[in-house]
């Protein structure tokens, strides 16, 4: 039968009717459920006993909520299960348990059937229907099973962020305490995006400022939050954190580690399923960590189902942060600091009117009106999805140029290009409704993203997007260089002989290797302006024979029939030497 639109079992149902259906007192009705099930304080009111007696009579209710906003992946049961047993063979036997978020309570119930010397469950959930379907699961669990150990069960119907778990650390001070769990699935811009108000007080806890807050560094998982919280609380308690969490949160707390130095250590994640277990498509892991110890800086990741040793382990190494120290460690003379700049491609937030393809001679827009405009601020434009090959020199869109840099006043255009000024100011709307406040109080049609460097004829490329380390040399069409869009990294170059042996040494087996080492492939942009800039080429052109970026330069010229001159590699070496910083950008 369904009770509060939740489906309980015939058992709990005929135990309900039979033992509370009668009962008009709270406090009789409480015992009744503590002494069947260890669920204290069941009813936190009359009102919802009452409540319970109608939907037993068949009144239920219903609620509606939007499960983007809660972060909501219920974790399966037999997964809870499977997670618990491996605590278990860890040698993890709790007195206490906490989950912060409990949901339908599956974990709750994986740990009862489990552990033996469980003494206390607290459990906080803001979601009411959630509260009462775990009720409902625990008591179904001891009618199922009476002989089961029986914990005392506090469960809460409250906002994580407002619940005082310090109070709970300071009566379980002693006992061996599991914060066991799988916390909101959600960050704060996508919270922001849908006007919620489910954060907590201090929404910029990393105390990102200004600029950061606006490139979105103030963005951070509700996950890494509450884990957070949990690790503040629980720091001087002997136990166990175990959450299931996105693998990128995973990744933050190791990286703020160094500075937070939380006093955990055998930090472990042992990656899940995503798609199979909760039908969502990010990587996630089970991540488990040892409290109220000397704190570590690193983590051994695991494959949940079939790995016994780590098959990687990242985190900091010395003062690195990379994604796997043991390649690292092969490789890390090329970290250092980059003399070039990696610059990343244009932005211009308004593709309709600014990305433009070619048809039957003619250019179209992204609203499939023919256009006429003047050739010169019409550039080849390359996305991430374009850089597949190793040499690039045509392209499928273009787009218009219409600063040389950023700031530059755009009004020149009306008078200089007539035709593009016309077609700008037409669907200057399109522009006015860019929601991104890099744009506010700059001239019209603005774009970022634009320098010296977009306009060099070669460029060293990657997509930051995509999983590929291998760089592509993209080179002029019709003697125009082309540009790139903000999902992909470069450095431009005035010489061909440069940037070829520029690509020869970043696709060189030792540097992909090194960039392999410190990249999370995980991450929503694998390859960033940070990585890249630790790529030092000078170092790398020193440990990299001469003959054999001359024979791969020689292959290239030959292959893509460019015109090189093998014998500048003394130049561009001594160039990337001693040439002042940032010498061709
Ligand atoms: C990813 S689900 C996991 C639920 C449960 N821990 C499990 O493992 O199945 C996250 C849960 O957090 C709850 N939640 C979201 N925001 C919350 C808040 N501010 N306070 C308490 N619970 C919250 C949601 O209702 C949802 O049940």
């Amino acid at each position: 039968m369904k009770l509060f639109e939740i489906a309980i079992s015939d058992r709990t149902s005929e135990f309900l009717n039979e033992n509370i259906k009668d009962i008009n007192s709270i406090d009789a009705a409480n015992a009744i459920m503590a002494e069947e099930c260890g669920i204290q304080a069941f009813f936190s009111s009359i009102n919802e006993l009452q409540e319970l007696k109608e939907s037993l009579n068949g009144n239920g209710l219903t609620s509606n909520r939007n499960q983007a906003e809660y972060g909501d992946y219920q974790t399966n049961s037999p997964l809870a299960d499977k997670i618990v047993d491996k605590l278990r063979i860890k040698g993890i036997d709790p007195e206490v348990m906490i989950e912060p978020t409990f949901g339908e309570g599956n974990f709750i119930v994986a740990a009862i059937k489990r552990f033996e010397n469980l003494r206390a469950v607290y459990g906080v959930e803001i979601y009411k229907s959630y509260v009462w379907q775990a009720k409902f699961n625990i008591l179904d669990l001891f009618i199922s099973d009476a002989s089961l150990n029986k914990p005392k069960i506090y469960l809460h119907h409250e906002n994580v962020f407002d619940f005082n778990f310090k109070n709970v650390a300071e009566k379980i001070k002693p006992e061996k305490l599991l914060i066991l769990g799988n916390p909101p699935w959600v960050t704060s811009s996508q919270l922001g995006a849908l006007d919620s108000v489910n954060l907590p007080a201090k929404s910029n806890f990393k105390n990102h400022k200004g600029l950061d807050a606006i490139t979105g560094k103030g963005n951070f998982d509700i996950a890494e939050y509450i884990t957070m919280m949990m690790m503040d609380n629980f720091k001087s308690h002997n136990g166990n954190l175990v959450f299931l969490i996105k693998n990128s949160v995973v990744k933050n707390i190791i990286h703020d580690q160094r500075n937070r130095n939380y006093t955990i250590s055998n930090i472990q994640t042992h990656s899940v399923d995503t798609k199979k277990e909760f039908n969502a498509s990010v990587e996630s892991c089970v991540f488990m960590c040892e409290l109220n110890t000397s704190p570590s800086y690193v983590c051994d990741e695991f494959n949940f189902y079939s790995d016994d040793t780590p098959k990687n382990i990242f985190g900091w190494h010395k003062d690195k942060f990379v994604a796997n120290i043991s390649k690292y460690i092969e490789t890390e003379d090329f970290d250092g600091m980059s003399r070039l700049v990696w610059r990343q491609g244009i932005k211009h937030d308004c593709s309709a009117i600014m990305e433009l393809e070619e048809s039957n001679g003619a250019l179209i827009n992204g609203n499939y009106e023919s256009l006429e405009l003047e050739e010169a601020l019409v550039y080849g434009f390359l996305k991430s999805s374009d850089l597949k090959n190793k040499i690039v020199n045509d392209c499928r869109k273009y787009t218009i140029v219409t600063q040389t840099k950023v700031g530059e006043q755009t009004s020149y255009i009306a008078s200089k290009y007539p035709k593009t000024y016309q077609y700008l100011s037409t669907n200057k709307t399109f522009f006015d409704k860019r929601k991104s406040s890099i744009y506010v109080g700059k001239p019209d049609y603005s774009i970022f993203g634009i320098g010296d460097y977009s306009f060099k004829p070669y460029k060293v490329s990657i997509s930051g997007l995509y999983k590929k380390s291998e760089f592509t040399l993209v080179l002029p069409k019709d003697g125009k260089p082309l540009m790139l869009d903000d999902t992909c990294y470069f450095i431009g170059f005035d010489t061909l002989e440069y940037a070829v042996y520029t690509l020869v040494l970043l696709n060189h087996k030792k540097t992909q290797a090194f960039l392999n080492s410190i990249t999370f492939l995980d991450a929503k942009r694998a390859f960033t302006k940070n990585s890249l800039m630790r790529l030092d080429l000078s170092k790398i052109a020193k440990n990299i024979p001469l003959e054999e970026v001359e024979r791969e330069a020689l292959n290239i010229s030959k292959e893509h029939k460019l015109e090189l001159n093998t014998g500048r590699w003394d130049n561009y070496q001594y160039t990337l030497q001693d040439s002042p910083l940032f010498a061709f950008s």
